[in-house]
């Protein structure tokens, strides 16, 4: 790719096998400092693992993985002490209180006590812990638990931070929360390789998206590029009255085709010509089916999903008998050099 730039986070044909399964099979991915990068992928795709080899926590075997210009087979020491990293699952100690947990954190890391004390002092403000602070973290909801974690990945100051899926179980205020923190850290110059199931995440942190499948790269791009280029725009009806709901449904269909879905009061179609609006309106004109909303919108980043992986990602998302096909791959191209 680039020469000269020094990527926060960078991996060239990185592999990683378990036995027959081969997690990460050749992937490329680069974050520039001070953004996000999101890594998405449906279950087993090997974002953990990834996550996990640059983490040093797992060693390549092949392809070169690096964090700040340093590699992770090589000086993994100089990688451990960048970075900072929350789990998939909360890893803090049950037993110990959240002041406790961060403190002997900070002594890890080899700060003095009265530092490591400021420091913990610190984050338990800034993560609205500080009332449960004296409290054994086995008392904790889910959400301060994520809290924590994140906190104690915030110790050593680090300038790279590996998240993955770090809002999994959250409610959405606390997520909400949680992503205005991860905004703060990252306004002030820190690096971050997120992993998330959840699609309108990546939309709004990511400044940048990796989607995994299988262990390879399939699409890459901003949020923007790969919504454009996964597939046109969605036409959504909603007509006056419920009644004409039928009739309408039939109507899409037979000009934007059989994808048109009804869904709740209202019917969506996968549209991938614009000029079709007008026959739409002129359709329904001479039906006498009076439109309470008729928009088009451009695909969301779960249709884009949907469509490049043929399965929808997130809890709840089924990989039920969909059409993969979608869409089409429009301009994808994981070796093509893509957008940058
Ligand atoms: N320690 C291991 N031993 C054997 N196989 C493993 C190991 N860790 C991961 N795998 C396999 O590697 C593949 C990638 O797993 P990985 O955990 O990286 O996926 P993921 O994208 O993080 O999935 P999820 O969304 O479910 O967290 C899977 O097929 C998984 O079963
Ligand atoms: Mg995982």
């Amino acid at each position: 790719m680039t020469t000269g730039t020094t990527y926060a986070i960078r991996a060239e044909a990185l592999v990683k096998r378990f036995k027959e399964t081969p997690a990460l099979a050749g992937v490329d991915l680069a974050a520039r400092p001070g953004t996000v990068l999101g890594l998405l992928g449906p279950n087993g795709a090997g974002k953990t693992t990834a996550v996990r080899v640059f983490a040093t926590l797992l060693r390549p075997d092949a392809g070169r993985a690096e964090v700040a210009g340093h590699d992770v087979v090589r000086e993994p020491g100089r990688v451990r002490a960048m970075i900072g990293l929350t789990g998939q699952y909360a890893a803090v100690d049950e037993q110990l209180t959240g002041s406790e947990n961060l403190l002997l954190i900070g002594r890890l890391l080899g700060m003095a006590r009265a530092d490591a004390r400021a420091r913990a002092r610190e984050l338990l403000e800034r993560f609205h812990l500080d009332d449960a602070a004296g409290r054994a973290a086995k008392t904790y909801s889910g959400g301060m638990r994520r809290r924590l974690d994140l906190a104690a990945s915030l110790v050593g100051r680090p300038r790279v931070l590996f998240l993955d899926e770090p809002t999994t179980g959250l409610d959405p205020h606390s997520r909400g929360e949680l992503w205005d923190m991860l905004r703060g850290l990252v306004a002030e110059g820190v690096t971050a390789l997120l992993t998330t199931q959840y699609l309108n995440e990546a939309d709004q942190l990511a400044d940048d998206i990796v989607v995994i499948d299988r262990g390879k790269v399939i699409a890459e791009g901003t949020p923007d590029q790969l919504k454009s280029q996964a597939g046109g725009q969605v036409l959504q009806l909603r007509p006056v009255h419920r009644a004409d709901l039928a009739t309408a449904h039939a109507l899409i269909t037979e000009a934007a085709g059989p994808q048109a879905r009804i869904e709740g009061d209202g019917i969506t179609a996968p549209v991938n010509d614009p000029a079709l609006m007008p026959s739409v309106v002129r359709r329904l004109d001479q039906a006498s089916i009076a439109v309470g909303e008729l928009s088009l919108r451009r695909s969301s980043l779960d249709e884009v999903f949907l469509a490049l992986t043929g399965h929808r990602t997130g809890p709840g998302g089924d990989p039920d008998g969909q059409d993969p096909g979608g869409p089409g791959p429009g301009g994808r191209g994981p070796d093509g050099g893509g957008p940058s």
